[in-house]
């Protein structure tokens, strides 16, 4: 049985896969009405969603499956402390698979260490987001046919943004890929997304603009923000007009895990580059595809996963993780390429 909590749970081939199958889900609807009949699906969202949760609710449903859900943190038993594991424990017993959302990171890895089903990531605090990276990934391979050798721009807030992260974790498997991030200083990619890839780093979007073949443009976070003074002098740092788009090549192709704020003006919604509301229909069909296949893997394999990664003694003390608020945390460490102790929840490097 598995669970995707990072994009790097599925291999390159499984992804391929899982296009073929969104596309023939496109085409023929109505041979999977009744794929997922008598399963049901969970979304826990602790942090607000429209596309995820709904996307998620809605693939379930055209699969013929069933539906519950927690929205927010005080709705359910986490307002009155309960830990992410006893939830995951709970929540077992009433359905077949959970997409979970949280505000701290790490927390998907807790519930699916602690979940006897499949769980799947629907957003941890600001480092990963591997549904939305499905979404993303089958827009480029409609409108490009493929990854190898593309030049990607990523603008914004990259250090917040864990679409971003997901998304530079999926495309690095490919040949003769480039980013190029555009951010203000204080943005920039956390170190841990930026270890290994080809990637040149910059303030200025109408620098970059000229070379992308692809635009994915995001909001800054104002929810991770610690000083919202900071936010105030960050918000407006990039607007994506029509003007700006004339530097941009005809095949360039805008992408945006919505929602926007105001990073993209209204009036490129017409520009045909434009893909951003394409990407919501994907990830409908691609997280169909997943729940598709992690059933169908959980009907065949139903023995929970190892938990990933060692206990060393050490702790992890980075404040957005899980572990500064699980009851007891179990501190596992896996070690990065470069040799480094990374927390199996939130990547960080232990004190
Ligand atoms: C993103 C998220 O939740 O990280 N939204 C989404 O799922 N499409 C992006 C964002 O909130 O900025």
């Amino acid at each position: 049985m598995r669970s995707v909590i990072d994009i790097l749970d599925l291999s390159v081939d499984e992804l391929e896969e899982m296009y073929r199958t969104a596309i023939d889900i496109e085409a023929h609807p109505e041979k999977y009405t009744r794929a997922c009949e008598g399963k049901k699906l969970a979304t826990l969202f602790f942090e607000p969603s429209t596309r995820t949760r709904m996307s998620f609710e809605a693939a379930m449903y055209e699969l013929g499956g069933h539906v519950i859900s927690v929205t927010g943190a005080g709705s359910s038993s986490a307002a009155k402390g309960e830990s992410v594991a006893d939830t995951a424990k709970t929540v077992s017993h009433y359905v077949d698979v959970i997409a979970m959302r949280h505000p701290k990171e790490g927390a998907a890895q807790v519930a699916a260490d602690n979940a006897s089903i499949p769980v799947i990531n629907a957003g941890d605090g600001g480092h990963c987001h591997p549904t939305q990276t499905l979404a993303d990934l089958l827009t480029i391979y409609k409108e490009k046919g493929g990854f190898d050798g593309l030049t990607v721009g990523l603008c914004g807030d990259l250090l917040y943004g864990r679409t971003v992260h997901s998304l530079i974790h999926a495309l690095q498997r490919y040949k003769g890929v480039r980013f190029v991030a555009v951010s203000p200083t204080e943005l920039r990619l956390p170190e841990y997304v930026k270890q290994g890839i080809d990637c040149v780093e910059t303030a200025s979007l109408e620098e970059a603009l000229p070379s992308l073949d692809i635009l994915y443009m995001t909001r800054i976070q104002r929810e991770r923000f610690d000083d919202p003074a900071v936010y105030e002098r960050l918000k407006d740092s990039y607007v994506l007009t029509p003007e700006k788009m004339e530097l941009a090549r005809p095949e360039c192709r805008v992408l945006h895990p919505l929602p926007r704020v105001n990073e993209i003006s209204v009036k490129v919604d017409d520009d045909p580059r434009a893909c951003y509301f394409k990407q919501v229909k994907n990830g409908k069909l691609m997280r169909m595809a997943l729940i598709l296949k992690l059933l169908d893997e959980a009907e065949r394999d139903p023995l929970p996963a190892a938990k990933p990664g060692v206990r060393t003694g050490k702790v992890c003390r980075n404040p957005r993780c899980i572990c500064s608020v699980e009851q007891e945390p179990d501190f596992r460490f896996r070690t990065d390429a470069a040799g480094r102790l990374r927390c199996v929840y939130c990547e960080a490097v232990p004190e």
